[in-house]
């Protein structure tokens, strides 16, 4: 039996009707930027998490990025987050010019460890960038208890965490501003690259807005405005227009970015909207299936915070004999993933940031230990019966 860590194709199967309908539509009317795709499902999005604005762009990198600036956060800067994550968290701090400061993270959720925080406060610290690692929720509370207390903006990279809840709401709904990314393989993945910027803060919102698009036009004015304390009556004659139609594209207030959600990505991603809840569940119940078949063994099952309901964007199991487990599964047909295999304090790009092996020991050992084994909602019972099945095997050589 093959059987890949995600199968997408599975996926498109399911909804393939409707979206290649959506699809065709958009490609007829030419309406590929900024269109009422877009707008709508920055609404829809935004109402599904829970929170005012909804502000889409190219992927989670640039939302991240964008989110940053947004908030003034740039060189000279420091930015607390997690060591055990994907690259770009880092790295969005990076590219503002500001410093990513690591902690470490909890052995059981592998999400950053709040009691960990305070000691890496300076008076350079800025903000706070918990990731909701493989889709389970960070101590919220804590964090943001931490950040009211010394004054710091909490940024939630929620790129793994789609549809998530802590203490019954949304992730995304945790801090001041949160980033999503929806590229193919996360739990609402689009058909390319993608991503969202949700905040109840107003002012996020336009200034976001602003940086998303050359910082030009009517949300390039309007971002302008805010961060000038300009109050400036807008002209009714200006056009609220947001395609390339708009006469004021060329007017620009702001250096910001190119990151647009396209449209043919909205529509693909508004048909998948209605069923991620379905499709948690159904990652949700796999991960439990696992947890029970997999009690008996010597691999560490995922560990799931009473607190949280976790949506499994990867279903994470640790061993002492990583690599031979991996091997064992590929020779029969299954594929795993290993995630991360460097945390990021010894990362070559962060050589210069002077972090050496032992500084943050959990993420260190983790990273010998996890692999991700197949969680897609599409899963057949015979497949998830085939790799207990296999790993049992391995555990009882
Ligand atoms: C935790 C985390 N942060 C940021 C990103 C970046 O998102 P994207 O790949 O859409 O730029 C990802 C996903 O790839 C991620 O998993």
């Amino acid at each position: 039996m093959k059987i890949p860590l995600i199968d997408l194709k599975k996926q498109y199967k399911t909804i393939e009707e409707e979206s290649n309908r959506k699809v065709l539509e958009v490609l007829k009317s030419a309406n590929y930027i900024m269109g009422e795709h877009v707008k709508t499902f920055e609404k829809e999005f935004a109402d599904f998490i829970g929170v005012e604005h909804g502000i889409s762009c190219g992927n989670g990198t640039d939302a991240l990025v964008i989110a940053l600036k947004a908030m003034n956060i740039g060189p000279g800067d420091e930015v607390i987050t997690s060591a055990f994550t994907f690259f770009a968290t880092a790295e969005s701090i990076s590219s503002v010019g500001a410093t990513p400061v690591f902690v470490d993270v909890e052995k059981d959720t592998f999400n950053m460890d709040p009691l960990m925080i305070e000691e890496k406060i300076t008076a350079r610290t800025k903000a706070i960038m918990p990731v909701h690692i493989f889709g389970q929720a960070c101590k919220m509370d804590e964090i943001n208890r931490i950040a009211k207390k010394h004054d710091l903006l909490v940024i939630e990279d929620a790129c793994q965490g789609v549809g998530g809840e802590y203490k019954g709401r949304k992730i995304g709904a945790l801090g001041d501003i949160a980033c999503f990314s929806f590229f193919p393989t996360k739990n609402l993945g689009c058909a390319g690259d993608g991503g969202m910027i949700v905040t109840d803060r107003e002012d996020l919102a336009v200034i976001t807005k602003g940086l998303r698009t050359h910082g030009s036009g009517e949300t390039g004015r309007n971002a302008y405005n805010l961060m000038n304390n300009i109050d400036e009556e807008n002209d009714e004659s200006d056009s609220k227009d947001q395609t390339v139609y708009n006469p004021l594209k060329y007017y620009n207030y702001l250096i910001g970015h190119n990151s647009r959600l396209d449209e043919l990505q909205a529509a693909i991603l508004r048909e998948k909207l209605p069923l991620l809840d379905q499709w948690n569940q159904e990652r949700r119940s796999n991960a439990e299936f696992y947890n029970e078949e997999l009690a008996d063994t010597r691999f560490t099952t995922p560990f799931e915070n009473r607190d949280v309901m976790h949506v499994y964007h990867m279903y994470i199991l640790q061993s002492e004999e990583r690599e031979e487990a991996i091997l064992h599964l590929k020779e029969k047909g299954i594929a795993t993933g290993v995630y991360y295999p460097i945390p990021l304090h010894l990362q070559k790009a962060y050589t210069d940031l002077g972090y050496k092996e032992g500084d943050l020991p959990i993420s260190e050992y983790l990273s010998k230990r996890t692999f991700a084994i197949p969680v897609y909602a599409e899963l057949e019972m015979e497949e998830k019966e085939y790799i207990v099945r296999c790993l049992k095997e391995f555990d009882n050589r």
